[in-house]
């Protein structure tokens, strides 16, 4: 078993990952403060998980919620679902939540265990690839608004994150190509080592080689353990974590979210942050074809929707949460294992790539 910690104070908590960890119990209780627990997950993975981790919860006194499986479920209506259940059922401030699924339950369940009493404890187990490696670890919670996805939310670390690779079994191929773009995104922003170490274990990765998987989710969460706690609240560095996501929250804007997964728009931004690299002369076109092929091994789409021009981007781009003072703020690979924040891309430049 791989055990990583993310280092944040008093607010500090270990990531375990292996095979098998919803058979271990211990691992699980020993995160929970009082008797009693309530599991947050969806529709999907109730069905495959839940009677597992209930089992692992025998001691416990154990209360279930389960949402419509899907993006559209990370509401304020869900969000307010939660709150009800836990008051009608009198959950006090030693109640631990449990988020049981992908990003969406996983943001749904922290921001509730942040606003429930103003704060009780949340464990996640993540069970998609994408929060694997990134939404469960770090402390992003968030439900989406009309007017924009992940509007509402609270920076809120979990007590402790299980993730079980077994788990990955039966996800659908999509959503593990779209988890995996993420994966080739630290390698992208911050780790060359990683990048070529990725390219040396495409065909492990795809037959779901046990050891692999550990060893690849375990460097995806030490880069990002290693981020968050120099930068909880993206002041400065945890921006970088956003490589691909400005082009790629425009992509899923503009189709409607769930038509393109977050991980297929983050792959197709990646390569248009390298595109507006190589125009600036930084990253090597070589680099960028490298780029290119690593994504396409994993199925994942290099271009923009064709009905996409710069106007239906750009729109978009200036709401993204990371401008400042009315400046669209970019992440640019400077080269494949290093990229920086950059606030001086002329919107004429980014119309060359668009
Ligand atoms: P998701 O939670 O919608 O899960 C994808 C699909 O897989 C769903 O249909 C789900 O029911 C199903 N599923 C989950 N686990 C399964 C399993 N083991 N077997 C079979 N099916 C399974 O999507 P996601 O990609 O996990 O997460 C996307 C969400 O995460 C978005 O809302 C995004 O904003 C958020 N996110 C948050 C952060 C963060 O830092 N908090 C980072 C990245 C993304
Ligand atoms: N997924 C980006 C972050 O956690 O900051």
């Amino acid at each position: 078993m791989a055990t990583l910690q993310l280092d944040l104070a008093e607010r500090s908590y270990p990531i375990y990952i292996d095979s098998h960890l919803l058979k271990a119990g211990e691992l699980l209780t020993k995160h929970i403060r009082a008797k009693r627990v309530c599991v947050v997950t969806n529709d999907v993975v109730s069905q495959l998980y839940l009677s597992s981790v209930k089992e692992l919860l025998s001691d416990f006194q154990v209360d279930e919620i389960i949402l419509p499986d899907g993006e559209a479920e990370k509401s304020l209506h869900n969000f307010e679902k939660i709150m009800s259940h836990l008051l009608a059922n009198t959950h006090g401030r030693d109640t631990t939540l449990i988020a049981l699924g992908g990003g969406v339950i996983g943001d749904i369940t922290g921001f509730a265990a942040a606003c429930y009493q103003r704060g009780i404890d949340f464990i996640q187990i993540p069970t998609t690839l994408l929060s694997q490696v990134d939404s469960s670890v770090g402390g992003k919670t968030a439900v989406n608004h009309p007017l924009g996805k992940n509007m509402i939310g609270a920076f809120y670390q979990p007590k402790a994150v299980l993730i079980d690779i077994n788990s990955l079994a039966t996800l659908p191929a999509r959503e593990f190509s779209a988890g995996m773009a993420e994966v080739i995104k630290y390698g992208i922003l911050g780790d060359r080592e990683f990048f070529y170490w990725l390219e040396q274990h495409t065909d492990a990765i795809k037959a779901s080689e046990s050891s692999v998987l550990i060893e690849m989710i375990e460097r995806c969460c030490q880069c990002k353990a290693d981020i968050v706690s120099q930068d909880e609240t993206e002041a400065g560095c945890r921006a970088l974590l956003n490589l691909g996501h400005t082009f790629g929250h425009a992509i899923e804007a503009e189709q409607g979210y769930g038509n393109w997964l977050h991980g297929e728009a983050v792959a197709t931004g990646m390569v248009l942050a390298a595109k507006l690299s190589v125009a600036l002369n930084l990253l090597e076109a070589s680099e960028l074809r490298r780029i290119e092929s690593l994504l396409a091994a994993f199925d994942l789409p290099l271009e923009a929707p064709e009905t996409m021009d710069f106007h239906s981007f750009i729109k978009h781009m200036r709401r993204d949460k990371k401008n400042i003072g009315g400046k669209l703020r970019l992440i640019i690979p400077n080269t494949i294992g290093q990229a920086v924040m950059r606030d001086d891309i002329s919107e004429d430049m980014l119309q060359q790539i668009l």
